[in-house]
C-alpha cells in the first residue's frame, strides 16, 4: 500500500464533491466512500497487510483521508442548507413594512350624482319620481304632446327609431302623458331619464344625453307658481347669489313656453366664451302645459292647469363642475372620473 493510492482516493473525493449539486449527490458519495464498501473503509481493511512498525504512520495518514472526506461532504451539507433555507427566505419574502393592495371603493357618476341632487331638492319641494321608457311610441313622444306631424323634430334625421311606431325618445316630456294617464291631479312629479337624439358629436353634443322632466297639474297654478319652483331650484342647485332669468320661447307642447337661464357661472355674468358673451346660460326649456295635451292626458283643460319644465343633465353638471366638454362624461377615464369622488 503505497501513499499514490490515498492520493488517487483523495482526487477522486474532490472530483466528485465538485460534481456533486444535490443531498443525493452527496448521499452518494459518502457511500462511495464511507460505505461498508467505500474506499476509505477498504484503506481499514488494508491495515492488516501493512508492516506492524509502519501501521501508526500509515493509520495517521488514512485517518486524515477520512477526515478530510468527512470535513468536505460536512461542509458541502452545510453549504447546501444555508442554500435551501435562502432560496425559501427569498421565495417567501415578505416586507411587512409595504403599504397594503387597496382596492379602489367606486364613487359616484358625476351625472348620476347630478340628477341625484336635482331629485333630492325637488323632493323636498314635493315632487315624486316617475319614469318612462326610453323606446317610445311616435303617439307619446310626439303626437300626444301636441308635436304634429309637420313639425321638425319628427324629421328621422333628429330621431333613432327602433322600429315602425318606436322612437328613442328625444326627450322625456312622454312622462307627461304617461303620468297623467295614469294619475289624478294634484299631480307633482320629476322624471330623470335617459334621451336620444340624432346629432354629430361635439364639445356639447351626443346623441345619447340625459334630461330631468318635471311635471305639476293642479287647479290653482299658474305661471308665477312655476316661476317661484324654478327660481327656489336654481337658488338651492347653483346658488342664491345667481341671477335667474325667465325668456319667452316656444315649445309645441307648452304655452306660454319659456326658457330658463342662468347666471354664466364661469363668468359671474360678464360675458365669456362659454355664454357666447351673454353672460348667461340656458338650462331648461318650460311652460305652461298646452291644454291640448292636459287633453292627451285625460286631464280636463278647464278645470285644472298645469307647469312643465325640461332641463338637460349634461349641460347643468357642465356648468357645475366646470366640465368643458360632454365627452369626458363618457369615455370612462378615471383621470377624469377620479375628481368627482
Ligand atoms: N322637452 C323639451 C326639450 O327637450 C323641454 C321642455 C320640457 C320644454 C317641458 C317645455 C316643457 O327641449
Amino acid at each position: 500500500m503505497d501513499e499514490s493510492r490515498l492520493n488517487e482516493i483523495i482526487t477522486m473525493f474532490d472530483g466528485g464533491l465538485a460534481k456533486a449539486a444535490s443531498v443525493s449527490d452527496i448521499e452518494a458519495l459518502k457511500v462511495d466512500f464511507l460505505g461498508k464498501k467505500g474506499h476509505v473503509t477498504s484503506l481499514f481493511k488494508e491495515m492488516g497487510k501493512v508492516a506492524a512498525e509502519d501501521r501508526p504512520a500509515f493509520g495517521e495518514k488514512i485517518n486524515k483521508v477520512k477526515e478530510r472526506v468527512e470535513s468536505g461532504i460536512k461542509e458541502f451539507e452545510k453549504k447546501i442548507s444555508e442554500k435551501a433555507v435562502s432560496e425559501k427566505i427569498n421565495s417567501s419574502y415578505c416586507d411587512v413594512t409595504l403599504p397594503g393592495k387597496f382596492h379602489e371603493i367606486g364613487h359616484r357618476h358625476p351625472i348620476s350624482t347630478t340628477i341625484a341632487e336635482i331629485v333630492e331638492i325637488f323632493g323636498r319641494l314635493g315632487f315624486s319620481v316617475s319614469e318612462g321608457p326610453e323606446i317610445e311610441t311616435d303617439y307619446i313622444n310626439f303626437d300626444a304632446l301636441n308635436v304634429f306631424e309637420w313639425h321638425p323634430a319628427r324629421d328621422m334625421q333628429d330621431s333613432f327609431y327602433a322600429g315602425p311606431n318606436a322612437v328613442l325618445r328625444t326627450h322625456t316630456s312622454g312622462v307627461q302623458i304617461r303620468t297623467m294617464l295614469e294619475n289624478e291631479p294634484p299631480i307633482k312629479i320629476v322624471a330623470p331619464g335617459r334621451v336620444y337624439r340624432f346629432d354629430e358629436v361635439d364639445a356639447s353634443h351626443s346623441p345619447v344625453f340625459h334630461q330631468v322632466e318635471g311635471l305639476l297639474v293642479d287647479k290653482n297654478t299658474n305661471f308665477a307658481a312655476f316661476k317661484g319652483i324654478i327660481s327656489s331650484f336654481c337658488r338651492e342647485f347653483f346658488g342664491a347669489d345667481k341671477k335667474v332669468v325667465f325668456r319667452p320661447s316656444y315649445f309645441p307642447f307648452t304655452e306660454p313656453s319659456a326658457e330658463v337661464d342662468v347666471e354664466c357661472i364661469n363668468c359671474k355674468g360678464r360675458g365669456c366664451g362659454v355664454c357666447k358673451n351673454s353672460g348667461f346660460l340656458e338650462v331648461m326649456g318650460a311652460g305652461m302645459v298646452h291644454p291640448n295635451v292636459l287633453r292627451n292626458g285625460n286631464i280636463d283643460p278647464e278645470i285644472y292647469r298645469g307647469f312643465a319644465f325640461g332641463m338637460g343633465v349634461e349641460r347643468i353638471a357642465m356648468l357645475r363642475y366646470a366640465v368643458r366638454d360632454i365627452r369626458d362624461f363618457y369615455v370612462n377615464d378615471l383621470r377624469v372620473l377620479s375628481q368627482f369622488k
